[in-house]
């Protein structure tokens, strides 16, 4: 870190600046010198202060902490984090999903909850949502996902049309889409709340047992929503709103915790539970497989610096430790290459060597080199195997944390079970979960959102998968954007919808 108490200050090579006020030139009114070497370095360093930012989930900010194993779950996992009694230190950071860095952080979108435990077996990442669900089963369409959610090609504008045709043309989304119009798509702050690993994850135990696991972190403050109003107005008068709450709770003392606890299910039993358990966009019953508390995360330390330790954090789906592992869940494999692979590209090639995303054990690798290579490995050998004492890795055989696979190559939707369906869960979620205050604001957030639509075959279509998950809902949704509009208009358009909906 800088040494900012050193007067006066110094170049970047550490000889007298001379003057951070006035540049050389040739008289006081004169040309400018291309040797004052301290005015050279000082706009030339401006021009390369920015790193690309996460695309997406672009606007965030986040805060230190630790995590508590207070409960015993040895019994499912050998992870050394999770073991009875054990603290680690770790980093939390919020975000939402499609606006830009400078975007409003109350705009209505899912929240991103992304978690690095620094343990002693390497780092953890788990880079999760505030919904237990995701709007997709198969990477490939992640990218045509955000770049529908973002900004038009021509006029740079966000666009209703966009975001309701890829939704409708991909139903799977219908959950998590239902949990974005409700209340959960506003949060209070961060800090009410909730987080989920929302994948499917493995947990491996000492004697090698394998088990399927559902990460929720519950909010110990109480989940609490902003209103449309609220956040609108907001979103004007605050954009920063959440990322002020979270810093200025922790400079007060106020230090936000989360419970987490574990859904798990026993290795076997995937291949027959009613719900495909690697799908993304459904969640397992509670009454089939029940919470079971793990521990306690507390935040409590504000980041000193936000660019060198918020943006520059690398958090990625592939930094998993000896105990957990990843699933046949497709969208998780996609995650596992896509993380590292936007880090390297964003930060830099050594990104892992920064403190904020060092581990805090030590590093014995043969990949070496490369852009703003900090960390080394001296002289030692730099292949392997070799005969100079090095050590390397060489385990054989089948992996612990591995499952079966069988069948030739193709390209395909996953298989389904005895339930899946792409509407069934989201139904439940309306009928069952929500109350008639939450339906109705449901109706009112989907109607307002539907006003921006400039197609009539995407309205028409949005109506259809609106009835698709609930009949009612959908009539009502359908009757409120008419109520707002004035008479439907039958057009061209429409029948093309009706066909659209027709072959689906
Ligand atoms: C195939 C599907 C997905 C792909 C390819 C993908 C890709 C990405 C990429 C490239 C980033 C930026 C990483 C960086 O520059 O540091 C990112 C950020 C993020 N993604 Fe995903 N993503 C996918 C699905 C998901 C899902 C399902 C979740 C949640 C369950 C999620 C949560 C996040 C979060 C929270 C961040 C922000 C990480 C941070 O705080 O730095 N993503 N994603």
């Amino acid at each position: 870190m800088t040494d900012t108490s050193q007067v006066p200050s110094t170049t970047q090579f550490g000889a007298p600046a001379v003057s951070d006020r006035n540049s050389l030139s040739l008289g006081s009114n004169g040309p400018l010198l291309l040797h004052d070497v301290h005015l050279v370095e000082t706009l030339a360093s401006f021009n390369r202060e920015r790193v690309p930012e996460r695309n997406p989930h672009a606007k965030g900010s986040g805060a230190f902490g630790t995590f508590e194993t207070t409960e015993d779950v040895s019994r499912f996992t050998k992870a050394a984090m999770f073991q009875p009694g054990a603290t680690v230190d770790m980093l939390a950071r919020f975000s939402t999903v499609a606006g830009e860095q400078g975007s409003p952080d109350t705009w209505r979108d899912v929240r991103g909850f992304s978690l690095k435990f620094y343990t002693t077996e390497g780092n953890y990442d788990l880079v999760g949502n505030n919904t237990p669900v995701f709007f997709l089963r198969d990477p490939m369409k992640f990218p045509h996902f955000i770049r529908s959610q973002k900004r038009l090609p021509a006029s740079g504008l966000r666009s209703a049309d966009m975001q309701w045709d890829f939704w409708t043309q991909n139903p799977e989304s219908a959950h998590q889409v239902t949990y974005l119009m409700g209340e959960r798509g506003l949060p209070k702050t961060w800090r009410h709340m909730n987080g989920y690993g929302s994948h499917t994850y493995m947990w491996v135990n000492e004697a090698g047992e394998k088990f399927w696991v559902k990460y929720h972190f519950h909010t110990d403050q109480g989940m609490e929503f902003l209103t449309n109003e609220e956040a609108e107005k907001l979103a004007g008068s605050d954009a920063e709103y959440h990322r002020r709450d979270l810093f200025d709770a922790i400079e007060r003392g106020e230090f936000p915790s989360w419970t987490l606890s574990v859904q798990v299910m026993p290795y076997e039993e995937a291949k027959a539970y009613r719900f495909n358990p690697f799908d993304l966009t459904k969640v397992w019953s509670h009454a089939d497989y029940p919470l079971i508390k793990v521990g306690t995360m507390t935040l409590n330390r504000n980041p000193k610096n936000f660019f060198a330790e918020i943006e520059q954090a690398a958090f990625a789906p592939s930094n998993t430790v000896p105990g957990i592992g990843v699933s046949p869940d497709k969208m998780l494999l996609g995650r596992v290459f896509a993380y590292a692979d936007a880090q390297r590209a964003r930060i830099g090639t050594n990104y892992q060597q920064l403190p904020v995303n060092k581990p805090i054990i030590p590093v014995q690798s043969y990949t070496f080199d490369g852009n703003m290579t900090f960390e080394h490995s001296g002289d030692a050998p730099v292949y392997a195997p070799n005969s100079f004492g090095r050590p390397w890795s060489d385990e054989t055989g089948p992996v612990d944390d591995g499952w079966e696979a069988d069948g030739e190559m193709v390209r395909s939707a996953y298989a389904l079970h005895a339930e899946d369906d792409d509407f069934g869960q989201a139904g439940t979620l309306v009928r069952e979960v929500f109350d008639d205050a939450q339906r109705e604001q449901l109706v009112e957030t989907v109607a307002g959102s539907l006003a921006g639509i400039q197609h009539e075959v995407v309205l028409q279509n949005a109506f259809q998968y609106w009835k698709n998950v609930d009949k009612e809902i959908g009539d009502r949704i359908q009757a409120a954007v008419y109520a707002g509009k004035g008479d439907p208009q039958v057009g061209v358009d429409n029948e093309a919808a009706e066909e659209a909906v027709a072959v689906r």
